[in-house]
């Protein structure tokens, strides 16, 4: 029988401990992740983690704890060891088929919350690659009569992201279905939204541990230069989007020139290309072209 990792210790031993080992396997936030993985195995806000350094871990709590160090530690996402991701402030059950929701795609959230005409019954909003459904799941949390559609390649992932809407109440507004991007939709959508895969093969397996190890490949993959989802979706858009309708796109670092000639070649007019919070370009804003 293998010893127990902690012996029978505190609150501020066993977060010390796991600082210690969580940054010896090269994690970024250590402390964060372990105060994440602590109060997670112990039931406890993060607050109280803090208030009281002296409270005993049970060896249940201890048991835990020590799992998810061992997950972390082989550089598995805090989020997918909880099996959820917070994005705009609501709670997304993430699994091996999904995507881990970035807080850099809030940006594409909000700016289509900035840009769309006061909510009516009747606005339509198609979400292309919807993964966990946390892009059209968030507007329509905002947009209280607004309904939506989103689209992906994995069924698995439309499955969590049905799951996903059921468990925020808005299933009777938001429907889910396995699709090539909107290869045979047909209609009129007000707002169309995507982040689609945008890694250039060639760098997928430079990327963070946390990333090629557990985000799904068809999550990452677009093609030999990052651009091909565009290439094919564009003109779709450009054939379902609503006259005044909005589109928004995100992209990857150093692809905003490329994604607005893509758009304009594809009929739209570019409004604006956004920046994250770290001020890099993310997201393109563009709508139909008219001609006079
Ligand atoms: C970068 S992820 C974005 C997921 C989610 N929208 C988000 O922001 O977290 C891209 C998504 O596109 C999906 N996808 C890839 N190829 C597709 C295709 N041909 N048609 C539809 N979806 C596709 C992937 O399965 C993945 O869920």
């Amino acid at each position: 029988m293998s010893a127990p990792v902690f012996e029978a210790c505190d609150v501020g031993a066993a977060l010390r401990q796991g600082i210690a080992r969580l940054s010896a396997a090269g994690v970024e936030a250590a402390p964060c992740d372990a105060r994440v993985l602590l109060a997670e195995a112990t039931g406890e806000a993060r607050s109280r983690l803090f208030a009281f350094p002296e409270r005993p871990l049970s060896a249940a709590e201890r048991a835990a704890y020590e799992g998810f160090l061992i997950r972390r530690a082989r550089r598995e996402p805090v989020s997918r060891i909880l099996g959820r991701r917070e994005f705009w402030s609501l709670d997304f059950a993430v699994t091996p088929d999904t995507l881990d929701p970035r807080p850099e795609t809030e940006v594409l959230v909000e700016a289509v919350l900035a840009r769309l005409p006061v909510p009516g019954a009747g606005l339509r909003v198609l979400d292309l690659g919807c993964g966990s459904g946390c892009i059209l799941l968030a507007l329509l949390s905002e947009l209280d009569r607004a309904r939506g559609l989103g689209i992906d390649s994995s069924a698995a992932a439309v499955e969590v992201a049905g799951a996903n809407a059921a468990a925020l109440g808005l299933k009777d507004r938001a429907a889910f279905q396995v699709g090539d991007w909107a290869g045979g939709l047909e209609g009129r959508w007000q707002a169309i939204v995507s982040n689609p895969p945008y890694i250039n093969d060639s760098e997928i397996e430079d990327l963070a541990p946390e990333v090629t190890g557990y985000d799904p490949r068809q999550a990452l993959s677009g093609g030999p230069d990052g651009l091909e989802a565009y290439r094919v979706l564009l003109p779709q858009a450009a054939r379902l989007l609503a006259p005044k309708g909005l589109l928004a796109l995100e992209f990857g670092a150093g692809q905003a020139d490329a994604v607005q000639r893509l758009a304009e070649a594809a009929g739209f007019g570019v409004q604006a290309v956004l920046s994250d919070l770290a001020g890099r370009d993310r997201c393109v804003i563009a709508t139909p072209f008219t001609r006079g």
